[in-house]
C-alpha cells in the first residue's frame, strides 16, 4: 500500500508569467529555484524544489497538482495498485526538475493529479522579505459533484473530515483540517482557490498590510469560518485565481475521529460533520461584499 501524505505541489498555466513570478517573488516570498528553457518558473517556500511551477500558455488555469506518497512499493507498483482502484494511472519519469518519477492520472472531473514520493530539496530557506507563508495549505475544486470527488480521493486514503451541506466537501491526507476540498459548482471545471497556512494572527495582519502596500485587494476576510476554524482571508493574484491566507486552522485527530479542543469550538467535541452554510463561512457574523461560495 501507500500512504498519500501531503500536498507538495500546484501548478498553473498562465498567460501572464512576468506578472505571476513577480507575485510569488515579490508579494509571496516564494524563492525561484529554477526556470526552464520553455519558461517555465519552480518556486520553492523553504526546502522543497518546487511548491508552485509556472508554465507559460496561451489559457491562464490550474494545470496539475502532486501529492508526495510514503510506500515501500516502487512507482510502478504504485500504478498496479492504483489499477485495482479502477484509477488508469501512468508512471512518468524526468518530465521536469525536481522530481524524476511521477505516477499520474486523471480525476474523474478532468484534474492532472501526479503522486510522487521523492523530491530533491533545493533548501533555499524561508525568505526575509514578502509574507512567506510556512506552506501551501490546501487547494479548493470546482467539481460537478463534491461527493463523487469525495468517494474518489477516498481511495487515495483521504478522510472526509466536514461538509457544507451536500454541496462542499472537506478532506485531509494528515492532520490538517483540509487539505483538498471540492465545491459542487455549475462553472464547469477550475480552481475555486488556492490558501496557504500562516503562523498566526499577527502574520496574517502583517500580510494584509503587505497586500495593501502592493495595491492587491482583500476580497473577503478576515474572519473565522466554521468548518476548519481557519482564520482566512482571499485575494487575486494577478491571474485572478483566488489565493486564501490562513491560520488557526483545525488539527484532525484520527483516532479519535475529532478536532484538538480549541476555545472557539462550539461543539465539545468538535467532529466532523453536516455545516450550514451560513454557520459556517463567518463564525464571527460579519459579511463582506464577495460571497465566497
Ligand atoms: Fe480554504
Amino acid at each position: 500500500m501507500f500512504h498519500v501524505f501531503r500536498l507538495g505541489y500546484v501548478e498553473f498555466n498562465t498567460r501572464n508569467i512576468e506578472a505571476l513570478k513577480n507575485y510569488y517573488n515579490e508579494v509571496m516570498g516564494f524563492t525561484l529555484v529554477e526556470e526552464g528553457p520553455d519558461g517555465s518558473a519552480y518556486f520553492s517556500s523553504s526546502t522543497d524544489h518546487h511548491n508552485i511551477v509556472l508554465n507559460p500558455s496561451s489559457v491562464s488555469a490550474i494545470a496539475r497538482f502532486g501529492f508526495q506518497y510514503k510506500s515501500d512499493a516502487g512507482a510502478k507498483e504504485i500504478v498496479k495498485e492504483l489499477a485495482k482502484l479502477e484509477i488508469k494511472a501512468e508512471l512518468k519519469t524526468d518530465t521536469k526538475p525536481g522530481v524524476s518519477e511521477v505516477v499520474e492520472f486523471t480525476d474523474p472531473d478532468g484534474y492532472q493529479v501526479q503522486l510522487f514520493s521523492e523530491m530533491s530539496l533545493a533548501s533555499p530557506g524561508f525568505k526575509h522579505s514578502g509574507i512567506i507563508p510556512n506552506k501551501i495549505g490546501h487547494l479548493s475544486l470546482r467539481v460537478d459533484s463534491a461527493k463523487r470527488s469525495v468517494e474518489f480521493y477516498g481511495k487515495l486514503g483521504f478522510t472526509n473530515t466536514d461538509w457544507i451541506e451536500e454541496f462542499f466537501g472537506f478532506t485531509t491526507c494528515n492532520t490538517d483540517h483540509h487539505v483538498l476540498n471540492f465545491f459542487t459548482s455549475p462553472q464547469k471545471g477550475g480552481m475555486h482557490h488556492l490558501a496557504f497556512e500562516l503562523r498566526n494572527y499577527g502574520h496574517l495582519t502583517h500580510s494584509m498590510d503587505y497586500l495593501g502596500k502592493n495595491k492587491i485587494p482583500i476580497i473577503w476576510g478576515p474572519s473565522r469560518h466554521g468548518a476548519g476554524h481557519n482564520i482566512a482571508t482571499y485575494h487575486y493574484d494577478p491571474d485572478e485565481n483566488m489565493i486564501e491566507l490562513f491560520t488557526d486552522a483545525d488539527k484532525y485527530v484520527k483516532e479519535l475521529d475529532c478536532f484538538e479542543p480549541r476555545p472557539w469550538h462550539r461543539d465539545n467535541p468538535q467532529k466532523p460533520k453536516v455545516w450550514k452554510t451560513d454557520d459556517c463561512i463567518s463564525q464571527w457574523g460579519t459579511c463582506f461584499e464577495k460571497a465566497l461560495v
